[in-house]
């Protein structure tokens, strides 16, 4: 690979990381959760719809769960849902608790 290329593919990777305030989350959520949640929020993916999953960008559906919660079925798991005590930090988690939290219209 030439200097260029490499460049370029750098700078690419370094804009993808850029929406600073959810940076790490937004990656995580997208890696980990989006499959079920989807990158909206609104849980309608295949995964997401076989297993009823809330709408998260639906003030109902946020009041139906706390924050600790949340951080717990992250954690635990929930239903269909595994826990990513593994996986990630308990820091990464309480970040996931608010990116889920931003999905609210
Ligand atoms: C295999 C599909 C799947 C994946 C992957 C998944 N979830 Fe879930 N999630 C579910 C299901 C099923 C539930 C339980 C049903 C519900 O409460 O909507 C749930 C519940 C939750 C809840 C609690 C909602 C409540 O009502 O108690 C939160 C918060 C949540 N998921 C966030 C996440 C985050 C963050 C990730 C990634 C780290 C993730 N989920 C990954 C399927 C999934």
């Amino acid at each position: 690979m030439n200097w260029k290329l490499q460049a370029t593919m750098l700078s690419a990777a370094m804009l993808i990381a850029a929406p600073a305030a959810f940076g790490d989350a937004a990656e995580v959520y997208a890696k980990n959760c989006a499959s079920c949640h989807g990158k909206d929020g609104k849980g309608e993916t295949t995964m997401g719809k076989k297993n009823k999953v809330k709408d998260y960008t639906d003030a109902k559906a946020q009041e139906s769960f706390t924050d600790a919660e949340a951080l717990k079925v992250i954690l635990e798991g929930k239903e269909k849902m595994k826990g990513y005590k593994d996986k990630i930090t308990a820091e990464e988690a309480a970040d996931q608790v608010k990116y889920v939290r931003a999905f609210k219209k």
